[in-house]
């Protein structure tokens, strides 16, 4: 059982949008459900009277984002980043390279510029784009973890990029290869709700201790 399904599945017993009902019995059978398209937002947690269970569950509800594909992708366990809602090897084969910016004579560059760019046909609508296109290194892998493991993951430094949970937050709301998940370019699905509301999420986390879910 995958992860996402899990999180659907949470989402309907807790009585949760209709819409997440009528995708659970639309694809019975799937092994994974589409990727959520709705966000709490952060004050909607303060009924949670006990710190820790409140930090977990905001780090659950930003993880709508963080394990949405337009982040996975980017965050693969390989070396090697994917694409679709289906997190499909990436096509052409790609790899991270010495630098995680593409094997030298195709750097990611070659084919990703500084901004989506609409290709006007039926197939690929758009080839995603910002300055900073690059694959997360391995240290950030997220696929294949679950929602716990990437939590710690995120808060340690070591593992983060040196980052304290100050910069954590701000590279989360701030960042604009990040930002990119929102604005995906033509026939992408955006990350649930807004940058700005993620990144409240994550300041509530952040202040109530940063707990991690089990
Ligand atoms: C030869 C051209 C080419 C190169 C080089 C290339 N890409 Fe892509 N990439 C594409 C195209 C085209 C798409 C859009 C495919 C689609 O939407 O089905 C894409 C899509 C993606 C996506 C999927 C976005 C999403 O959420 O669906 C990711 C992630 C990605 N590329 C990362 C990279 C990284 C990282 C590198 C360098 C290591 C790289 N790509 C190098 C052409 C390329
Ligand atoms: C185009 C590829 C790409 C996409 C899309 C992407 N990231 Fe990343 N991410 C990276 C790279 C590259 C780094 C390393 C940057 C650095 O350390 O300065 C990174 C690092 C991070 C970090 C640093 C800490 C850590 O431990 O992982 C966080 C947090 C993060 N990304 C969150 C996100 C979120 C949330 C999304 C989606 C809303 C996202 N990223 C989408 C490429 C991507």
């Amino acid at each position: 059982m995958s992860i996402s399904r899990i999180r659907h599945a949470g989402f309907v017993a807790l009585g949760g949008s209709a819409f997440c009902l009528i995708v659970a019995l639309a694809y019975p059978g799937k092994a994974s459900l589409p990727p959520a398209t709705d966000l709490r937002d952060a004050a909607s947690f303060a009924s949670i009277r006990d710190q820790d269970a409140r930090s977990a569950a905001l780090f659950t509800e930003a993880a709508k984002v963080i394990m949405h594909p337009r982040c996975m992708n980017c965050h693969p366990a390989t070396r090697r980043p994917t694409q679709g809602d289906d997190m499909r090897p990436h096509e052409p084969p790609m790899f991270a390279g010495a630098a995680d910016k593409g094997p030298s004579g195709l750097a990611c560059a070659s084919c990703h510029g500084d901004a989506n760019v609409a290709t006007f046909t039926g197939g690929i609508r758009s080839i995603p784009g910002n300055p900073h296109w690059s694959l997360a290194p391995a240290s950030m892998a997220w696929q294949g973890l679950t929602l716990g493991e990437i939590c710690r993951q995120v808060r340690d430094p070591k593992r983060n990029g040196g980052r304290d949970l100050e910069a954590i937050h701000h590279h989360m709301a701030e960042d604009h290869l990040v930002g990119w998940a929102w604005h995906p370019g033509e026939g992408r699905i955006p990350a649930p709700g807004t940058q700005k509301a993620f990144g409240e999420l994550i300041r509530g986390w952040i202040d109530s201790g940063a707990k991690c879910p089990a």
